[in-house]
């Protein structure tokens, strides 16, 4: 008989996979990134912070991962050019492409400048768009690859001035779909994890209020809010071999938020 661990390795193990992580340094991103890295994969991480990356990286090399950070600011299409080529440079091309760099300014609809509208553009969707036309046509070739985006329930529905937000997520969710049908008829499936209501740095106003906290956790069908780490298991999930029949798709994160 297969031992559970060679049948689990089989499915889900990232040996000898490389990835890169953008938002890797906090939250949603620093969760995954520790998933991949813990799985077997060298993981680069991709965010402004050199503090935060440093420690990010720090922690996963103390437990044995592979690991690596460089510092960079996706919200420009130069800073997106120079950060993908110095995180190829580490482990060499990613097989794994994840985009968890947002931001979320939340002026009210009436007070949307151009501004914040380009600065939400740029990093939560051109940055993934970009780095998908310099990954993904390399996984391709190679045969394998794995794009996941981490989108909003602000992709489906209005929350808090949406605003910009909820329009860069919904065209991520989009851009997802287009990937898919361009490259997994090679072997590169591309997918979204859609996040509820998640307490980090990204949130702090809201989830610093107790009752606005109480009153979304109300709303899912666990009963609590998400944490960074619940998103380690689909992430692996998304980036593993056992994935592979499995593109194009929006996978909701949220404990039941979106369907209560
Ligand atoms: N938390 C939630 O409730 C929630 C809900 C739905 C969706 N999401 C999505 O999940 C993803 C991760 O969010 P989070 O909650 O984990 O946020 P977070 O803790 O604030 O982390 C955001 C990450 O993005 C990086 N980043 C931001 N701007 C950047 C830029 N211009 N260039 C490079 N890196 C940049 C940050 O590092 P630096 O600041 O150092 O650059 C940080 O590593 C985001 O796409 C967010 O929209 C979160």
């Amino acid at each position: 008989m297969t031992s559970p661990h060679a049948y689990l390795s089989g499915l889900f193990s990232l040996d000898g996979r490389t990835a890169v992580v953008t938002g890797g340094s906090s939250g949603i991103g620093r969760a995954i990134a520790g998933a991949l890295a813990r799985a077997g994969a060298g993981v680069v991480i991709v965010a402004r912070g050199a503090e935060q990356l440093a420690e990010t990286v720090d922690e996963l090399t103390a437990d044995g991962c592979r690991a690596a950070w460089v510092a960079g600011d996706l919200g420009s299409r130069e800073g997106v050019r120079a950060a993908a080529e110095e995180a190829a440079a580490v482990f060499g091309e990613p097989d794994i492409l994840v985009n968890s760099a947002g931001i979320n300014l939340r002026p009210p609809m009436g007070e949307l400048g151009e501004e914040v509208w380009d600065s939400t553009m740029a990093v939560n969707l051109e940055a993934p768009f970009l780095l998908g036309q310099r990954f993904g046509p390399g996984m391709a070739e190679r045969g394998f690859g794995r794009i996941i985006h981490i989108t909003s329930q602000q992709a489906h529905r209005a929350f808090v001035h949406s605003g910009a937000y909820g329009v860069s997520k919904g065209a991520l969710e989009s851009l997802a779909r287009s990937q898919a049908e361009a490259w997994s008829p090679y072997g590169v499936t591309c997918n979204t994890l859609v996040p509820g209501f998640v307490m980090t740095a990204l949130n702090r106003r809201l989830s610093s209020d107790p009752e606005r906290v109480a009153a979304l956790a109300a709303r899912t069908m666990t009963g609590r809010n998400g944490l960074a780490e619940d998103f380690a298991g689909a992430a692996v999930f998304l980036a593993s071999r056992a994935s592979a029949y499995v593109t194009g798709q929006s996978i909701h994160v949220d404990g039941g938020f979106s369907v209560h």
